[in-house]
């Protein structure tokens, strides 16, 4: 795609004069003209829904930060007076938190599509890796944000995940006390996390652009995984515009609906009500939880009895992310073909589902009837914790065991020659057999 030729031919005399001077207006109109693959579907629309978050989540943060006060005294009380006072306070404030939520529901949902079709894959280790980078970012920001409001649980939820930190050997006591500005949450913690929270968005968007840059440079994907030759290129793809703008408007259409249904008819349904609460540094809440999209990273931290591998574990499972091209052996991309993976695919969401449910359990609840309890070396080991050990264990099986293995012994289903071919053949009909593609790994 780097080697789209420019179609663009500046006919007023105003945008001849900026085109040799700043061709900003030739870089939108290429932009718009890419040659896409023509059988990209519905997954592929996640790309523009996570950009439309984005933006959502600047615009409205902004406008919350006209009014938030960064004040333990005042914090609080300054949450309030946006829902109640400042007009479409609440309106707004409602936006930004299911914001959150959403942009988690849609880059998961897009994290899920690269993965299943092998997006991480030569030639595109850069968009994948800088978008494991967004995915931690985007993390770090959700956390330092939760803390504002300065409720029960934006209070304990900092005390929990900073706590964590010193439990690293060695430095872990220093910079825990450097993060929070002093030996205990307070003041200096809320001045420094507001200030980041503020910040990391835009540290997100320079990563975005750098994403689609790699993007635009590798080419992107498309649901079979093959490369199209350039002299593909007239039947396969299809401009950008319409076709792609079209259909991701439709697919904002759609995901814009189910926001609003949150934002206006149940807004505080992801939330969690201990948060109504202001902070009680005095008062510990009886069940501490995160949000329900950090719940998967929060039962693994959990998943291990000492509590500096319970931290390396849940670093562990965000940063195996990062490594994940080198992991994959297959030099087939699309799980299309591969129906073994697949199989591991289908139990590695559930399993991804499975600690989510797990994070949200009281740590020595009995949730599971009839499971059975053990007794091992670190105690009572009771059904849910068998279970997010279970899970835990399977997420790092299918990056370290799996992954490389299955590539390695599978045998893929024939690719297609041509992304055409599925369709104008009326179903699966193929003619190549493998090896799966016509590209070089590697
Ligand atoms: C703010 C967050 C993000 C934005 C705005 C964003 C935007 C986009 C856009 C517009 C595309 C092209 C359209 C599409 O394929 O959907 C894309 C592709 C891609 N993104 Fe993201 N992305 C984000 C986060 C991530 C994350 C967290 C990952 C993975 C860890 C990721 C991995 C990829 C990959 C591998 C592709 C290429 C897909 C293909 O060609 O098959 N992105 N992204």
């Amino acid at each position: 795609m780097s080697e789209h030729e420019s179609t663009y031919v500046p006919k007023t005399g105003i945008e001849k004069w900026l085109d040799t001077r700043l061709p900003i207006v030739r870089f939108g109109a290429d932009y718009l003209s890419l040659p896409t693959p023509k059988n990209l579907n519905y997954w592929y629309t996640f790309g523009a829904i996570l950009a439309l978050c984005l933006m959502t989540q600047i615009v409205t943060g902004i406008v919350l930060a006209m009014h938030y006060v960064p004040n333990t005294e005042m914090a609080f009380a300054s949450v309030e007076r946006i829902m109640r006072d400042v007009n479409g306070g609440d309106i707004i404030r409602y936006t930004h938190a299911n914001g959150a939520s959403m942009f988690f529901v849609a880059v998961y949902l897009h994290m899920l599509r690269g993965l299943y079709y092998g997006s991480y894959k030569a030639p595109r280790e850069m968009i994948w890796i800088i978008g494991c980078l967004i995915f931690f970012l985007m993390i770090a920001t959700a956390f330092l944000g939760y803390v504002l409001p300065w409720g029960q649980m934006s209070f304990w939820g900092a005390e929990v995940i900073t706590n964590l930190i010193g439990a690293v050997p060695v430095i872990g006591e220093p910079v825990l006390i450097w993060l929070r500005g002093g030996p205990a949450i307070d003041n200096a913690t809320l001045n420094r996390f507001f200030s980041l929270h503020y910040l990391l968005p835009f540290v997100i968007l320079g990563c975005v652009v750098l994403h689609l840059w790699a993007l635009h440079t590798a080419g992107q994907n498309n649901p079979v995984g093959i490369l199209i030759p350039k002299e593909r290129h007239a039947k396969d793809m299809v401009p950008f515009h319409p076709y792609y703008t079209v259909k991701d408007g439709f697919a904002i259409i759609l995901f814009i609906i189910l926001f609003a249904i949150f934002v206006f008819f149940m807004p505080t349904a992801l939330g969690h009500a201990e948060n109504y609460i202001p902070a009680n540094p005095l008062v510990t809440p009886s069940h501490i939880v995160p949000e329900w999209y950090m719940l998967p990273f929060y039962a693994i931290l959990r998943a291990i009895p000492d509590k500096f591998g319970g931290v390396v574990a849940m670093f562990g499972s965000i940063g195996v992310l990062f490594i994940l091209p080198w992991l994959d052996t297959s030099k087939v991309r699309s799980m299309r073909y591969r129906p073994t993976m697949r199989t591991f695919f289908v139990i590695f969401v559930v399993v991804g589902i499975g600690l989510g449910w797990c994070g949200g359990q009281l740590p020595d609840a009995q949730v599971v009837p009839g499971m059975p309890s053990f007794t091992l070396i670190d105690g009572e080991l009771n059904s849910y914790l068998w279970l997010t050990r279970l899970f835990t264990a399977y997420y790092f099986a299918f990056f370290f065991l799996i992954m490389p293995l299955v590539g390695l012994k599978e045998t893929p289903k024939p690719i297609p020659a041509t992304i055409s071919e599925p369709v104008l053949s009326g179903g699966y009909a193929m003619t190549a057999a493998a090896p799966a593609s016509p590209e070089k790994k590697g």
